[in-house]
């Protein structure tokens, strides 16, 4: 069941995806040879909870941190600790905030130092993947157009697209009606729905340098590529209003 959300929800909407933007910056900014992803993690958190947000991840089926990183051939859902970043790491940094009962979810790849001409242009092409979906959330469009401009441009770059994750509908809960998938086929063509206005999801593409197959390490959480190709991801909250697509994420 899709929950179409009022404008004033979307102001609200807006709050908490300023929080998780904030917080997500925040990451960002440390991003450096040296630093830990528990380091990383543990300033997401402060953020999030100085503005009276909450950690969405947290807690999630388990998850026990507040965010995702994911490192090199780590896909999605990557569990800080330890690890300490390095000179040529790529790195994809996943945020969730709750504010006043509502979401936020926003992601970003970061680059440390120097790296690859090939992976500057996976990360570079996720993005724009992100880009040009958040161009077709406007009424009338439809989910299968979000999921065609992503293919489109992530095959044109030669790069492979993750299948086995989704975006997402989002508002009260991270996880709503309907998935966004990044990619159209018979399956996501029958399953196809036109863009309303109050419709809000979470988009995120997640791109490979190889092939696109990837699996679960033992952690349960950590998605990798099967080939141990580079991956990178990222993701906007964004709503469809009469106006055309609004990126709560980055308003
Ligand atoms: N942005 C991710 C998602 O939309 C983050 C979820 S990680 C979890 O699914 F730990 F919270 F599950
Ligand atoms: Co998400």
């Amino acid at each position: 069941m899709i929950v179409y959300k009022s404008p004033r929800e979307i102001d609200v909407m807006r709050e908490a995806g300023r929080v998780a933007r904030l917080a997500l910056d925040a990451a960002c900014a440390m991003v450096r040879p040296g630093v830990s992803t528990a380091e990383i993690d543990a300033e997401v958190e402060r953020v999030i909870r100085a503005h009276g947000a909450t950690p969405e991840f947290k807690g999630y089926h388990g998850y026990p941190a507040s965010t995702c990183i994911s490192v090199n051939d780590q896909v999605v859902h990557g569990i800080p600790g330890t690890r300490r970043l390095k000179d040529g790491d790529v790195v994809g940094i996943d945020v969730g905030a709750r504010l006043k009962g509502y979401v936020g979810d926003n992601a970003a790849t970061v680059c440390v130092g120097k790296v690859g001409e090939k992976a500057r242009l996976l990360v570079d092409t996720t993005r724009e993947c992100l880009e040009r979906a958040v161009r077709e959330c406007v009424p009338g469009r439809r989910l299968s157009d979000i999921g065609r401009a992503v293919q489109a441009h992530a095959e044109a770059r030669g790069f492979s697209l993750v299948r086995e994750y989704a975006g997402h509908g989002i508002g009260t809960r991270m996880h709503e009606d309907p998935q966004v998938p990044n990619y159209v086929d018979d399956a996501t063509l029958r399953r196809d729905l036109v863009l309303r206005e109050g419709l809000c999801i979470a988009i995120e593409p997640m791109l490979n340098a190889g092939r696109a197959d990837v699996y679960t390490l033992d952690d349960d959480w950590t998605v990798v590529t099967k080939d141990g190709s580079l991956s990178a991801h990222w993701e906007d909250t964004v709503a469809v209003t009469k106006d055309g697509p609004v990126v709560l994420t980055r308003a």
